[in-house]
């Protein structure tokens, strides 16, 4: 390997994603909620989505272990939020207002775009497994702004080129 690991993360960097709170619920019935930037659309027909999890992460057997997932894009102004929900701790749902449509996943209700998943496939990939939803439901604000991720830092989208 003709690089390590900080200069690859630097290039991965340079990709900018959005950002959003994966949702499941657990197997004891507590809500899961984890940061991540790796959401992904893999296919319009079927509706299939998809995301990266750290097997590292705290919650990796909860999401595991989980039959479906909720992906809550956020919004420009929820950079709390997000760092909120990328604590070990785990985030607080105090004051948020959640509702839960078919499969008990928590749906934050001021997100930009939530998508609804059954779990479709688990795929091994080095310290991540891909997570692939099937979605079973979505919601989304047409006039809102994302919250951005770019080089390491939250970002507004500028406006366009
Ligand atoms: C902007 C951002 C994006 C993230 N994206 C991912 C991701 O795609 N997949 C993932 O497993 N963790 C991701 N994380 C890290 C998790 O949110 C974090 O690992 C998790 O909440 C638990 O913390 P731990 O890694 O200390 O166990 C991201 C964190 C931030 C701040």
């Amino acid at each position: 390997m003709s690089f390590d690991s900080d200069e690859f993360r630097r290039a991965l960097g340079c990709y900018p994603t959005g950002v959003a709170v994966v949702t499941a619920l657990g197997t004891d019935g507590a809500r899961l909620a984890m940061t991540a930037s790796s959401f992904t659309s893999v296919s319009l027909a079927p509706p299939l989505v998809s995301f990266c999890l750290d097997r590292a992460s705290v919650w990796f057997e909860a999401f595991q272990a989980a039959g479906h997932f909720a992906v809550n894009v956020l919004r420009e102004g929820q950079a709390r939020l997000a760092d909120d929900f990328a604590r070990i701790e785990g985030g607080s749902w105090q004051g948020l207002d959640a509702e839960t449509w078919r499969t008990g996943c928590p749906i934050l209700k001021d997100a930009l775009a939530a998508f609804e998943c059954r779990v479709h496939a688990r795929h091994e990939a080095g310290d991540h497994v891909i997570l692939v939803g099937e979605v079973l439901g979505i919601a989304s604000d047409g006039d809102g702004a994302p919250l951005a991720f770019f080089r390491g830092r939250y970002r507004r989208l500028a406006g366009a080129d």
